[in-house]
């Protein structure tokens, strides 16, 4: 996948841009701090995920004193162009592939796939499940329409059931039938986030040794709340077990709503135990392997988005990176500092600096 075209209007510091990238090409920004190279990275964010990496706050993204901003994209995918475009005003996303107006969401996400390296994903070790999950939710819901139509279904239901349960008199055939539902939802959901977890551990497991000087194993492992064995027989028993704690709580308490996925250092949670250096190498891994995944899944590598981490990884990392990147992966680097050029050797490469919401080839 590449993305070919990409223009910014009132997109936070970018006035009014357009810009062409070559496909299967490195490009490599750098400019001061505050100049607009992590809102570029942002933008190709926005076009593939529908949200921001950095805020909640939509309206943040449009320029300051503005009404509304609008990204526009030509990408290539599997030798097809295709023009997507998203308008921002009043906090509201109009999505548009070519002219034509798209409603649902699902429908946009992912026609851009775009991976996102950044600092903050060291967070990620860190943050509550919630973030985990949306993670995984994400990234399966740019692989899988069954995926994000089971998870948007089990959603409704859930939200039914809350609502049912606030309820003084309780139809308690309504909520066995909104339960039954739900499992027959949280099969699938739960087979689904398991396989992907394991499939990605295993591609990101070969890749570890390439940025850690240590022998340590990682892995990953998603956790649900009941056992495997008889998937069905144990959501049932779960469901009733928690009914009365539900009705007490006006709430339900349990389903893979609650469910995390837990990374391990020689087997014990890297968040208690992993260094800097290792959560930073794991981290490499984790996102070269969910590009490969993405790739046996879909024949095409995604758009890799590596924003400031240059400046974080010693030489041997950055080299090991650079060396590591599929040569038909498109790539977009920001830094602060001009990246050496001799990491690329033969690869395409293209470099340009970026000052105050403008962007120039060097
Ligand atoms: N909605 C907005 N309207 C106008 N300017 C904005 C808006 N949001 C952010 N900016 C400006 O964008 C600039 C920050 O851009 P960005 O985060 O891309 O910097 P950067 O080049 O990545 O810097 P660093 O090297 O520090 O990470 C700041 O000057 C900020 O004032
Ligand atoms: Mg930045």
């Amino acid at each position: 996948m590449n993305l070919k075209r990409l223009e910014l209007v009132h997109f936070r510091n970018y006035h009014k841009s357009s810009y062409r990238f070559e496909p299967a090409c490195i490009h490599c920004f750098y400019g001061n701090n505050a100049q607009g190279k992590t809102n570029l990275i942002e933008a190709i964010y926005f076009l593939s995920h529908l949200r921001s990496f950095r805020t909640s706050h939509i309206d943040s993204l449009t320029m300051h004193q503005k009404e509304w901003m609008s990204l526009s994209a030509l990408i290539e995918s599997h030798g097809h162009d295709e023009q997507l475009k998203i308008v921002v005003s009043q906090k509201k996303k109009h999505l548009f592939v070519y002219q034509d107006p798209v409603r649902r969401y699902s429908d946009f996400i992912g026609k851009l796939n775009a991976i996102l390296f950044c600092p903050d994903d060291m967070l990620l070790f860190q943050q509550s499940p919630r973030s985990r999950r949306r993670f995984i939710d994400m990234e399966l819901m740019k692989l899988s329409h069954t995926y994000t139509a089971t998870l948007s279904h089990f959603q409704s239901l859930l939200k039914q059931r809350n609502r049912l349960l606030k309820q003084d008199d309780l139809d308690d055939l309504l909520l066995h039938t909104l339960t039954e539902q739900m499992i027959q939802d949280e099969m699938v959901i739960i087979s689904q986030r398991a396989k992907f977890v394991k499939e990605w551990m295993d591609q990101s497991r070969l890749l570890y040794p390439f940025f850690s000087e240590q022998k340590e194993k990682i892995d990953a492992t998603y956790q649900t709340f009941v056992e495997w064995d008889h998937l069905q027989e144990n959501l049932k028993m779960a469901y009733e077990k928690s009914f009365e704690k539900d009705k007490q709580y006006r709430q339900t308490t349990y389903g893979i709503h609650k469910d995390d996925i837990v990374f391990l250092l020689n087997g014990r949670p890297i968040h208690e135990v992993g260094s800097q250096g290792q959560k930073r190498s794991f981290l490499l891994a984790m996102k070269l392997g969910l590009a490969q995944i993405i790739y046996e899944k879909t024949k095409q590598y995604p758009i890799l988005l590596l924003d400031d981490v240059f400046s974080e990884l010693d030489p041997r990392r950055q080299k090991q990176l650079i060396q590591h990147l599929p040569r038909s992966m498109q790539v977009f680097i920001t830094s602060t500092e001009p990246i050496d050029k001799q990491w690329f050797q033969d690869r395409s490469v293209r470099f340009y600096h970026i000052e105050d919401g403008s962007l120039r080839e060097v």
